[in-house]
């Protein structure tokens, strides 16, 4: 098989796997294998850029920039649900349902019920079998065009399996499954980014980055329950369950627990039977969307201007409890922001126990006017994370509590606390400040960063009061005698902690940048700069200009890193890691110690080259520290044109990327500095 033919190869297994995993759920090899398939595909299509697709599976790890949101008309608008809040009001829309369509009261109607998820509606575009847009909701009538991020959701189709109207609008909902919600909120947190309240609002929050490449990473998913034809064409089946069969003939993902229910009993004991057991799926659901079936009767039923008359939404009621307010404290997290939250009397609330909550900032305390002993309602908003909603006013203490004050100063070092006039946050701004550096310790030994086993929060904080660690460079002085007069500290378990810690010193580079707390670098971040420099010497070198032209960095990014290097006392305490050990540098085969001239520059080779094979001036590229890659973009720093240069040569004009016919290339390799 040659190298044509293994791209396409490729492309049809990777398509076939994304489908087990992500549609299916009933994965047939590791991720491991799984990686190693796209691996060789971007190396293929890099070494090959006249194969390129804009429909190939490496596409969907992001790395295209998205230009703002252009918005764009639907093809119907896209209308919302009426609500239904008990049984009644469901034999309300059935009999409203009934009456229109001179039908008896009792009459078994066939409607389907769907789960509702919790997420935002989508409207994609296919054509002749092909993904070709994905439009939010917007006003109903335009939407905003989020192609880009829509096409890095795996669980979206970009091709058909098999034949689908030449052109049509599938309708569905983008969420977060439950575990990538989480995960992305302790990323963000640790990142020192405010926490997304529900599954809804990172959904939302995530489609609309302009950074496809961080879609990519957080996972959100889709399921898809309508299809809209232009006019005139003929619908895609007679009932909504046979939409939904093609749906899924066609690869779409189709949430599987919908059911066809005879009449409106079938339907009430339906949404019943999901009250608790919604709790149990991997996603958030709130509540259940009955729908007609008769695909036909529904053209006679027709809309009001918000909300067709065949279909409502049943909604579970939000799960509240009272508790009483114990106290309001105040967290210091590692960037210095100051946040209040709720100590409560343990409730048990939507299948868990909840002793604390959030308050968000000073503003939402008063603006609920919640005061210490007071009995509160809390509220699991997105069924995730408890809020407090308030006071129950005819329950309040007497005397009445005085309201809640921010501290002047923090809790934890007595610093004065500020706060940017047009910001909400309070931040204590002493980087030695002990909370902070705990935070930032813990973190630092985390899973994901240096990977200390035994470094923990408890350990952490002890560190920090005993004044044993007041920069990171101090934890590879620890040692186990040191260690051994802490609580709960053995001989055993301390004598681990140091061997994890000199363990740690090999770390690979992007465990390093992560760990360092860098803002805005979590790990996706960190591990495309360790890719791209193979150095924290070598990023420290680097000019903002160079960082942001690697794949996924973005300015905001490639500045905060900047920053963080120029800072004095981040740059003594890299050298003092450096004195103890810590290595800081990865062993790549192809890269030399020092990172070549063109570190951070990425070409794209178009048209053919006279003296060199598109092989031999990729080498010649990565010898020097560049990248090729196989498409233009604004972060392309050259496009070399050889003759009967195509589209990408009109790309790179449109974007002012520079364009270098061959004699400029080969003078630019030639006045390369040596490395
Ligand atoms: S059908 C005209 N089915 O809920 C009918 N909507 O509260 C359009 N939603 O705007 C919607 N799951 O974004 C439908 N299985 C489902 C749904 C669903 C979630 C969303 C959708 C809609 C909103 C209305």
């Amino acid at each position: 098989m040659n190298s044509v033919e293994r791209i396409a190869d490729l492309r049809t297994r990777i398509r076939y796997h994304e489908q087990r995993y992500y549609v299916d759920d009933a994965p047939e090899i590791t991720d491991a294998e799984f990686d190693e398939l796209m691996r060789e595909l971007i190396r293929l299509e890099q070494a090959h850029p006249e194969c390129a697709d804009p429909d190939s599976p490496t596409q969907r790890v992001g790395g295209r920039p998205a230009e703002g949101f252009a918005t764009v008309e639907h093809l119907e608008p896209l209308l919302s649900l009426d609500n239904a809040y008990s049984p009644d009001d469901l034999r309300e829309f059935h009999g409203r349902l009934c009456r229109a369509l001179n039908m008896s009261g009792d009459t078994a109607v066939p409607y389907v019920a769907e789960l509702k998820i919790d997420g935002l509606s989508i409207a994609l575009t296919y054509e002749d079998g092909r993904f070709r847009r994905g439009v939010t909701r917007g006003d109903g009538v335009r939407g905003e065009d989020v192609t880009s991020n829509v096409r890095v959701i795996r669980s979206v189709p970009l091709a058909l399996k098999s034949a689908a109207p030449a052109r049509m609008e599938v309708r569905g909902e983008v969420y977060f499954p439950r575990a990538d919600f989480l995960r992305v909120n302790e990323a963000r947190e640790a990142e020192g980014e405010p926490a997304f309240a529900n599954p809804r609002n990172a959904a939302a929050g995530t489609l609309r980055t302009l950074d496809p490449a961080a879609v990519s990473r957080r996972g959100l998913r889709a399921f898809l329950y309508q299809v809209v034809v232009p006019p005139g064409q003929p619908p895609v089946a007679d009932t909504h369950a046979g939409v939904l069969d093609e749906l899924r003939a066609w690869g779409f993902p189709v949430e599987r627990h919908w059911r066809r229910c005879q009449g409106v009993d079938a339907l009430i004991a339906f949404c019943e039977s999901w009250r608790e057991k919604r709790h149990d799926l991997p996603f958030e659901t709130d509540g259940v969307v009955v729908k007609l079936d008769d695909l036909a009767l529904r053209v006679g039923l027709g809309a009001t201007a918000k909300f067709p008359r065949w279909a409502v939404a049943f909604k579970f009621p939000a799960e509240q409890a009272r508790t009483r307010l114990l106290k309001i404290g105040v967290e210091v997290g590692r960037t210095g922001a100051v946040t209040p939250f709720a100590i409560l009397e343990p409730v048990r609330l939507g299948g868990t126990t909840v002793q604390r909550a959030t308050l968000h900032n000073e503003q939402e305390v008063a603006r609920r006017d919640v005061r210490e002993g007071d009995l509160v309602i809390v509220e699991k908003g997105g069924d995730i994370i408890p809020k407090v909603i308030g006071p129950v006013l005819s329950a309040r203490p007497d005397p009445l509590p005085s309201p809640w004050q921010m501290p002047a100063a923090c809790p934890e070092c007595g610093t004065p606390l500020g706060r940017p006039e047009d910001e909400v946050v309070w931040r204590c701004e002493n980087a030695s400040c002990p909370a902070r550096l705990s935070r930032g310790l813990q973190h630092f030994a985390s899973r994901k960063a240096m990977n200390i086993e035994g470094m923990g929060e408890a350990l952490a904080d002890q560190l920090v009061s005993a004044g044993l660690v007041r920069s990171f460079a101090d934890v590879f002085r620890l040692e186990a005698s040191a260690l051994m007069a802490l609580d709960r500290m053995g001989r055993k378990s301390a004598a681990n902690v140091v061997a994890e810690i000199a363990r740690s010193k090999t770390s690979e580079v992007w465990r390093v940048l992560h760990a360092l707390g860098i803002r805005h670098v979590g790990e996706g971040a960190a591990r495309a700069l360790a890719q791209a420099f193979g150095s924290v010497a070598a990023l420290r070198a680097a000019t903002v200009e160079q960082i942001e032209s690697v794949g996924e960095i973005g300015p905001v990014v490639a500045r905060s890193v900047r920053a963080f290097f120029d800072a004095p006392a981040n740059a003594a305490m890299l050298d003092d890691m450096a004195a103890q050990g810590v290595v800081m540098a990865d062993a790549h085969e192809n890269r030399s110690a020092a990172p070549g001239p063109w570190a951070g520059w990425t070409f794209v080779l178009t048209g053919t080259l006279a003296h060199r094979t598109r092989d031999e001036a990729t080498a010649a590229i990565e010898q020097l520290g560049g990248k090729v890659s196989g498409s233009v973009s604004k972060k392309t720093r050259y496009v070399v044109a050889g003759a009967e240069a195509g589209s990408k040569l009109d790309k790179a004009r449109r974007l002012g990327v520079t364009v270098l016919d061959e004699a400029q290339f080969e003078s630019l390799i030639m006045e390369a500095p040596d490395t």
